[in-house]
């Protein structure tokens, strides 16, 4: 059974895909929290490339060898992000930051999460350095764009990502490896 002292987060987010950085923050995450939730939002008012399945899917492919991966689970949610805390009983969000570009949207999000439920607190971690200039929106521009993105996301997201935005590259990939 587990311990009431055991402490959970909620790393909510579109991950569309998962990046290296997604992955840097849930390893600095797991140093504060025994727990950690990816919660993967089902938003109507965004057009994923991935569907949520897709999203889940590549979440738990690129976890498959992550060493911690039994203190992680990865579930999805639709609505109030609060709701799901809340039916989930975790006390804290986790979020990155990786530069003042993202301040502005993450500190309106986080007061208007303790406005809903102040019970619960946001905790903000920098990513790492290594990861500060990606997101997935840079890395679907520049994969579809015909540039590689090796070693800014987890294998399976790349292949799935040459998959969707440049088969041509993948299948030249498969006659010349
Ligand atoms: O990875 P993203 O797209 O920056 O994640 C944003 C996300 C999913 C965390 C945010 O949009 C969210 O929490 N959506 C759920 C709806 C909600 O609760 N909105 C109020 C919070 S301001």
């Amino acid at each position: 059974m587990e311990s009431p002292n055991c402490t959970l987060a909620v790393y909510p987010g579109s991950f569309d895909p998962i990046t290296n950085g997604h992955l840097d923050l849930i390893t600095r995450g797991l140093k504060l929290f025994d727990r950690i939730i990816i919660a993967v939002a089902v938003n109507p008012a965004k057009t994923p490339l991935f569907t949520l399945e897709e999203r889940l899917e590549l979440i738990k492919e690129s976890l498959r060898d992550y060493p911690q991966r039994h203190r992680i689970e990865v579930d999805a949610f639709e609505g109030l992000l609060m709701d799901y805390v809340k039916r989930v009983n975790a006390k804290a969000i986790l979020r990155g930051l990786r530069a003042v570009s993202d301040f502005e949207y993450e500190f309106q999000m986080a007061l208007m999460n303790r406005r809903l439920n102040s019970d619960v607190e946001t905790f903000f971690l920098m990513t790492g350095m290594r990861w500060i200039y990606i997101s997935s929106r840079i890395i679907k521009e520049v994969v579809m764009a015909g540039g590689s993105v090796t070693g800014l996301v987890p294998e399976p997201v790349e292949k799935k990502l040459l998959e969707k935005l440049n088969p041509g590259a993948l299948e030249q990939e498969r006659n010349f490896p």
